[in-house]
């Protein structure tokens, strides 16, 4: 039996500018997308004739509510990369098992189920391929299938270090940054809905102005130099929906962080650190305060097939 496994990861805006609502109902940004080494895992196998695609989901490493949260019907993005990939593909959906290995918070900003979709993308041109015989499709043409699908899941195919702009799908890599990062996640108990998170920017902001992020990233030489870059224009719209989200930045800037702020559209709170092991020390000092925190880092490769 055919059984392929893929990861994606998760991401981070170091910038995150955001202009006025189109027509389209969406916002054009311009961002700097950083990969983090937080993976979602993606196992598709084969299923009984007649049993469509069945969803099942475990977490790994986070509370109850993240997996219980994740939909396991047609809804689920994994589900229309299946259906969306078939027909480019040009094959019948097959009757297939999926199963999700959360370690993304769910609805934290971290584009987890985005990180899903890529990691379904890759398995599956892999598992059609084996089972069907269908010719892979490249990296860049499974790209284009995720830009159907959602704002986010382009970047979490591509991963390491890029410039988004469009709805964040139109993506442009760049080098790697010269020096790993390390960053403390807090999860709040709450998740905030991406559309809700944008329609309190157009109350409050409206539009924000775009920089050149190519010459911003070209600056970043240090990991002092990024911390005095990162900016999120939807953080004001965050902190409005979540008030509380403001004392925790306080909170874990005490705790040393070079530089916290609201991960795309939050709640999940980014802190970067100034190295790995005050990254681990802040994290247990949270969970010990009863803040569910993680640590990841950088650089993260985009979406993989595992051995
Ligand atoms: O593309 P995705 O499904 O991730 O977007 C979810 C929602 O977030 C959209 O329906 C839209 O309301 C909002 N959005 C936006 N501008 C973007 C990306 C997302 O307004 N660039």
């Amino acid at each position: 039996m055919t059984v392929i496994t893929a990861t994606a990861p998760a991401k981070v805006n170091l910038v995150f500018e955001v202009g006025p609502l189109k027509s389209n109902g969406y916002h054009d940004v311009n961002s700097l997308f950083l990969a983090l080494d937080l993976r979602e895992e993606i196992t598709v196998s084969g299923a009984l004739a007649g049993t469509g695609i069945s969803i099942f989901v475990k977490g790994d490493g986070l509370p109850s509510r993240h997996v219980a949260a994740v939909p396991t019907d047609s809804s689920n993005l994994v589900a229309k990369v299946a259906l969306l990939l078939s027909q480019k593909l040009g094959i019948e959906t097959p009757d297939i098992q999926i199963d999700i290995l959360k370690r993304i918070p769910v609805a934290g900003g971290m584009a987890g189920g985005s990180a899903d979709a890529a990691a379904m993308l890759v398995a599956f041109n892999e598992y059609a391929h084996r089972e069907f015989g269908t010719t892979r499709l490249s990296t860049a043409e499974l790209m284009d299938v995720a830009a159907e699908l959602g704002s986010d899941i382009s970047f979490c195919v591509l991963g390491q270090l890029a410039i988004g702009t469009g709805r964040g799908e139109q993506l442009q890599p760049i080098n790697s940054l010269p020096f790993e990062t390390h960053w403390v996640l807090a999860i709040s108990p709450q998740g905030l809905s991406t559309p809700s998170v944008y329609a309190k920017f157009d109350e409050l902001v409206a539009s924000s102005e775009f920089s050149d992020l190519s010459q911003v990233a070209g600056s970043v030489t240090s990991v002092e130099a990024l911390a005095s870059v990162l900016s999120n224009g939807l953080q004001p719209a965050a902190l409005a929906l979540m008030p509380q989200l403001e004392s925790l930045i306080e909170e874990i800037e005490g705790l040393g962080a070079l530089k916290a702020i609201v991960s795309g559209s939050g709640p999940t709170i980014a802190a970067l650190c100034s190295s790995k092991d005050q990254a681990i020390e802040i994290a247990k000092t949270l969970n010990e305060r009863g803040i569910f925190a993680l640590t990841a880092g950088s650089p993260a490769l985009g979406a993989k097939l595992e051995a």
